[in-house]
């Protein structure tokens, strides 16, 4: 009887020693690694900020937890971030796959892609097409116009008023996307784009949650009825409506004269051979991506832009100055003016810079053996840059824990861009909707700020400027006064 109990627990305990995860030789250091759960128990699933502040200040700029049995390799840092995202970009450039949000975007996007010919082709002729529009007869310039005087109509209804900007930016960012996509803009209250954005929130707020962290750790609950299922009907809903899309689109394009993306796509389809990478399913899942990579980014920025100017009058004034002087009697703004508006220019930047919209960026892997830092990170390693880590590192900037245009001007009072600013990323999988993005921001503010103050309103306390957790940080809600500048 005693020696069959002794042969017992010796037996649980191998079994034990053998599941106990262990970090790989010379790997990133970090706490203590529990059988299956991994570091998970350790962590504050809801908000994990705290953790990671601790766990950096413990281990350095380079340290490693085991999300389950995954292992994830954290980078802070400019030194660091430039040898994995620059240097060895290509090593650093794969996506994680098997993970909640590969199977809620069958792995057809661009963002999620692995590193591989179907991202490399995908992600090329999205950067040549947006680089094109131009396409038909609009340029992306007057797109981006025409949607900003439906937002100026928004405005001029609220002149003397306070009014809450989350909605607003957040049409606009889309209208924007859809136009490029579609060709269309949505009515505000149009079923397609209430749907897609209701569904995208929702599975925002889904794959942020503790349940996913849970389905991407434990491979073994992922058949069980958890509640982040509703993401997949979510997702079939949204193909539902663009399959739609595609084939109107199918039915009225003329070969050769693209309106919009989707044309662009279904002239490629077209002259496609035969090991292409392109399918018509895939198109679908594209658009998606780009309507959410390209909306909650772009409005959450505008949103943090936008709350600094009304909490810093004196900022949002030199801008006033400088958007007179260089615009005089000029129609209206174009990108080019950005090169004369370096104030401007830095007030955008400093915004992007405390905003950090995308503060962990897009989880990256590894796509062979390699080393950061003088560490060993074998293939296949989940690899997580924090781009906020960058934007407030002491010794890049002249002050880093403030709001301050400074940031990006010289003595002379040019715009610079220090190295560390990375708001898009850096390397072979740097966001492709920069250049639209870079437009929309210069745009939108000019043209918005020439015609109108904004006011933090009297009655409404003091701003608060802690950011809501998220894939892409926001502001918490504010109001702000509108005020025509012609009537000062
Ligand atoms: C201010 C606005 C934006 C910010 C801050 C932002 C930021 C980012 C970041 C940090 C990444 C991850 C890069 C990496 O994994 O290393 C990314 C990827 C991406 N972004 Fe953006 N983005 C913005 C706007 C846009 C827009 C307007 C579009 C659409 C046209 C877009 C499309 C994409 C795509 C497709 C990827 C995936 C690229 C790849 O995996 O190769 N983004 N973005
Ligand atoms: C990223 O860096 C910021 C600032 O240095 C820090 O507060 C935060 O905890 C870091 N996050 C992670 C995930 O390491
Ligand atoms: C934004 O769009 C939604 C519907 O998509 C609409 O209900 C709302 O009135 C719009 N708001 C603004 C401020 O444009």
């Amino acid at each position: 009887m005693f020696l069959s109990v002794v042969l017992l627990c010796l037996c649980i305990f191998f079994v034990i020693l053998q599941l106990k995860s262990r970090r790989p030789k010379n790997f990133p250091p970090g706490p203590t690694i529990l059988p299956i759960v991994g570091n998970l128990l350790q962590l504050n699933l809801e908000n994990p900020l705290k953790d990671f502040e601790r766990l950096r200040k413990t281990y350095g700029n380079v340290y490693s937890l085991f999300i389950g049995p995954r292992p994830a390799v954290f980078i802070n840092g400019l030194k660091a971030m430039k040898e994995a995202m620059v240097t060895k970009g290509v090593e650093f450039a794969g996506r994680p796959q098997d993970m909640f949000n590969n199977e809620i975007t069958e792995n057809k996007g661009v963002i999620l892609a692995d590193y591989g010919p179907q991202w490399r082709e995908h992600r090329r002729f999205a950067l040549m097409t947006l680089r094109n529009f131009g396409l038909g007869k609009k340029s992306m310039e007057e797109r981006i116009h025409d949607e900003i005087q439906h937002t100026i109509e928004t405005l001029d209804k609220s002149i003397g008023k306070t009014m809450s900007p989350q909605v607003m930016f957040h049409n606009m960012s889309s209208n924007i996307i859809c136009q490029v996509l579609f060709g269309t803009r949505y009515e505000y209250d149009d079923y397609f784009i209430k749907e897609v954005v209701r569904c995208f929130t929702e599975n925002a707020k889904i794959a942020n949650g503790p349940w996913v962290m849970l389905y991407d750790a434990l491979p073994m609950i992922r058949n069980l009825p958890l509640p982040c299922n509703k993401a997949f009907e979510n997702a079939k809903i949204c193909k539902g409506l663009v399959n739609r899309l595609v084939s109107e689109h199918k039915k009225t394009r003329v070969p050769g004269e693209p309106r919009d993306f989707l044309d662009c796509y279904l002239d490629e389809l077209a002259k496609a051979a035969e090991d292409s990478t392109f399918s018509e399913d895939k198109l679908i899942l594209y658009a998606l991506d780009l309507h959410f990579a390209g909306t909650d980014t772009t409005s959450n920025t505008l949103l943090t832009a936008f709350l600094y100017l009304i909490s810093h009058p004196h900022i949002q004034e030199r801008c006033h100055q400088e958007i007179d002087k260089v615009l005089g009697g000029k129609d209206q703004a174009s990108f080019d003016d950005r090169n004369d508006m370096p104030y401007v220019q830095a007030v955008i930047h400093e915004s992007q810079r405390i905003a950090n919209t995308v503060p962990l960026s897009v989880f990256h892997t590894t796509t062979k053996d390699t080393e950061l830092m003088g560490y060993s990170i074998p293939k296949g390693t989940m690899i997580i840059q924090n781009l906020t880590s960058l934007h407030n590192e002491e010794g890049q900037w002249k002050y880093p824990h403030e709001f301050n245009p400074e940031n990006f001007l010289n003595d002379q009072g040019e715009f610079v861009k220090p190295e560390a600013f990375m708001p898009f990323s850096a390397g072979p999988r740097m966001c492709l909707g920069e250049g639209l993005a870079r437009m929309e921001l210069f745009l939108i503010m000019v043209t918005l700020l020439r015609k109108f103050k904004f006011i933090w309103p009297e009655d409404a306390g003091e701003p608060d400027f802690t950011p809501v957790y998220g894939v892409t940080l926001s502001p918490r809600p504010y109001r702000m006064k509108v005020q025509l500048r012609s009537s000062e």
